[in-house]
């Protein structure tokens, strides 16, 4: 590892409060932790349009899609997926500072890096949602017929069947996916949102 001592930290003029007040909301994490077929993005995606309805700025990053650039060279082996979850934090917490309340859905298995994850934002600033499926649910729905190939011994350390999760312990909110729709499960999170939208 380089030695970083020669760089310092250059405080800028605007600050995330001034860039928070301009939206006119403050800014944090919500992140979405839960099985392959849970409802992640889908959940994610249909929050993200009612806030931007709301004029609430948003983004989302979602585990797939930051896995074709950003995250292109990490796999599944549990090193990769720490890697992944660090990256990933690392750039929600820039879009935090930069005012906006951003979306992450991944499906960081491991509590340790989902508790790095909240270190590293604050408990302030990271909400984290537990998208809760019974696995024989998700590999019911098998969106992407993953669980099939994994049954098959086609995708090694796939989560649920080959890898493990952890469900977490003590999440700000969980929302059951195999009980409540997609409608239901946005009223639900926006509901607990509301609150913390609000610059006092
Ligand atoms: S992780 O565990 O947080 O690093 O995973 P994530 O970045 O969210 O990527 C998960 C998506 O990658 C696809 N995929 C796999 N998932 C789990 N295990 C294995 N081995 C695997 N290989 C590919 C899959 O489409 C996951 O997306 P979701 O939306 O969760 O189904």
């Amino acid at each position: 590892m380089e030695n970083n001592s020669n760089i310092k930290w250059y405080k800028q003029s605007v600050t995330k409060l001034d860039r928070q007040k301009a939206n006119n909301h403050k800014s944090f994490v919500i992140w979405f932790t839960g099985l392959s077929g849970s409802g992640k993005s889908t959940i994610a995606n249909a929050l993200e349009i009612e806030l931007f309805k709301r004029e609430v700025k948003t983004f989302c990053l979602d585990g797939d899609n930051v896995r074709h650039g950003l995250n292109k060279n990490l796999g599944f082996s549990d090193e990769d997926r720490r890697e992944n979850i660090r990256r990933i934090a690392e750039v929600a917490k820039l879009i935090v500072d930069a005012g906006v309340v951003v979306l992450v859905s991944v499906i960081s298995p491991f509590s340790e890096d989902r508790n790095e994850a909240r270190k590293l934002l604050g408990n302030d600033e990271f909400f984290e949602v537990f998208v809760k499926c019974p696995l024989e649910v998700c590999e019911k729905r098998d969106p992407k017929g993953l669980y099939k190939k994994a049954r098959a011994g086609h995708i090694k350390q796939f989560t649920g069947i080959s890898q493990r999760y952890e469900q977490p312990t003590n999440p700000d909110l969980t929302i059951d996916t195999s009980k409540l729709t997609v409608n239901e499960s946005v009223t639900t999170i926006l509901s607990f949102l509301n609150k913390h939208l609000e610059i006092n």
